[in-house]
């Protein structure tokens, strides 16, 4: 069996890896094609690397461009790839463009298409991800939800037959890598000791393209930094430039290079809190059982929510500095995001479904491949 995985930007990555992984444990055949929307060494190569991830059989090398020149482009490049290396699957990660020039490529091309991490919504059609991550799901022949909040979501727009609950792939990533950056981490020498600093990050368009949205938290994190603890922000690139544009001259908020997996799960586990618009970042702080402040308005990671583990804050200044000063009362946290063995539940299922016309159940799955 050949399984074709298509990813491009930095958090899909870490899923790939779990998959890869599991793929590997299988004997499975499994090629990746990186689409190119990520190019930085920081925000591509060294994730491959440090996941020890095979390099991509494909490197579109499509990079950045407005939504309909980066999502064609990929379509372009990806199709003549997929007719080539005619796969019993496709795999699609996550809700980035690269997601959605996967899916459409794959689907019409007839191949059959699996998305993992589907079935999570924002209900905010003003996020690029929610239409990316609709149009995956709609177009796919089997979707793998990381959660019941998932599975409910997909219910509702009548997709019950295609979806299965597997757990989430970042919790076997978290399980399997975290031990590891301590472990391996000896370049990461932060002047903090642990639970004494903050950790930030903001890359969404919503927070980066609305100059009033970018200004308030960064005025909530520089006083944080003056009155609570260090904040520590590795920057993105579009963060970057956003942040030129608006000749920001903060000078209390740390602002260092965008990190290595390994890296950001260590500083994410020895932080006091965690302040971010990452969808992934919002779930590695629930893993690690550190207090989350989200900078936007929902959240499709909504079980995060109870008992204050994340509190919604927004891009308002004050909303977050308040949420900052409540952080200490977050906790206590559950097991909600499966067993740390998605992967291998996912590679079952690909292979059970290989000549299935039916969705088949994974609880009836007796394959054993590791
Ligand atoms: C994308 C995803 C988002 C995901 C995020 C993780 C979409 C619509 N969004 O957002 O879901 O959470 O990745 O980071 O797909 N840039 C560089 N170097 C790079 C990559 C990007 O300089 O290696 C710059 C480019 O100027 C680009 C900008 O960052 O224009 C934004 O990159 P883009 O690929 O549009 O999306 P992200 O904001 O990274």
């Amino acid at each position: 069996m050949r399984i074709v995985s298509i990813v491009g930007a930095r958090p899909q990555f870490v899923k790939l890896a779990v998959v890869a992984r599991a793929a590997a444990a299988g004997e499975i055949e499994h090629i990746t094609i990186h689409t190119g929307q990520h190019y930085d060494h920081g925000m591509s190569d060294v994730f491959f690397e440090e996941l020890r991830i095979a390099a991509p059989k494909h490197h579109l090398g499509v990079g950045s461009g407005s939504h309909g020149i980066q999502t064609g482009e990929m379509l372009k490049k990806l199709e003549p790839v997929l007719v080539s290396e005619n796969p019993d699957w496709v795999v699609l990660y996550g809700d980035t463009n690269s997601t959605l020039a996967g899916a459409v490529a794959a689907s019409k091309l007839g191949l059959k298409t699996a998305h993992v991490e589907a079935g999570l919504r924002s209900f905010n059609r003003r996020m690029p991800e929610e239409l990316n991550r609709i149009a995956a799901d709609h177009l796919s022949d089997l979707l793998l939800c990381p959660t019941e909040t998932a599975m409910q979501n997909l219910r509702r727009e009548g997709l019950e037959d295609r979806s299965v609950l597997t757990g989430d792939v970042m919790y076997d990533a978290f399980l399997a890598d975290s031990q590891r950056a301590q472990r391996e981490n000896e370049s990461l020498r932060f002047s903090w000791p642990p639970k004494s600093y903050a950790l930030a990050t903001v890359h969404r368009a919503e927070n980066t393209d609305e100059p009033d949205r970018l200004l308030g938290i960064m005025r909530a994190l520089e006083q944080i930094s003056s009155e609570l603890c260090p904040v520590v922000l590795p920057l993105h690139p579009r963060t970057r430039k956003a942040l030129a544009d608006l000749d920001w001259t903060g000078q209390r908020v740390v602002t260092i290079e965008p990190l290595s997996y390994l890296q950001m799960l260590l500083l994410e586990k020895n932080a006091r809190m965690i302040l971010t618009d990452s969808g992934g970042v919002q779930k590695e702080a629930y893993f690690a059982q550190v207090p989350c402040i989200t900078l936007r308005d929902e959240t499709e990671w909504v079980e995060t929510l109870d008992n204050n583990c994340n509190v919604l804050a927004g891009a308002n200044e004050t909303s977050i500095i308040e949420a900052a000063f409540r952080s200490m009362k977050a906790g206590p946290w559950s097991l909600l995001y499966g067993s740390g063995d998605a992967g291998i539940t996912i590679v079952k299922l690909l292979i059970a479904q290989r000549n299935h016309a039916t969705p088949y159940n994974p609880l009836a799955c007796q394959l054993r491949i590791c």
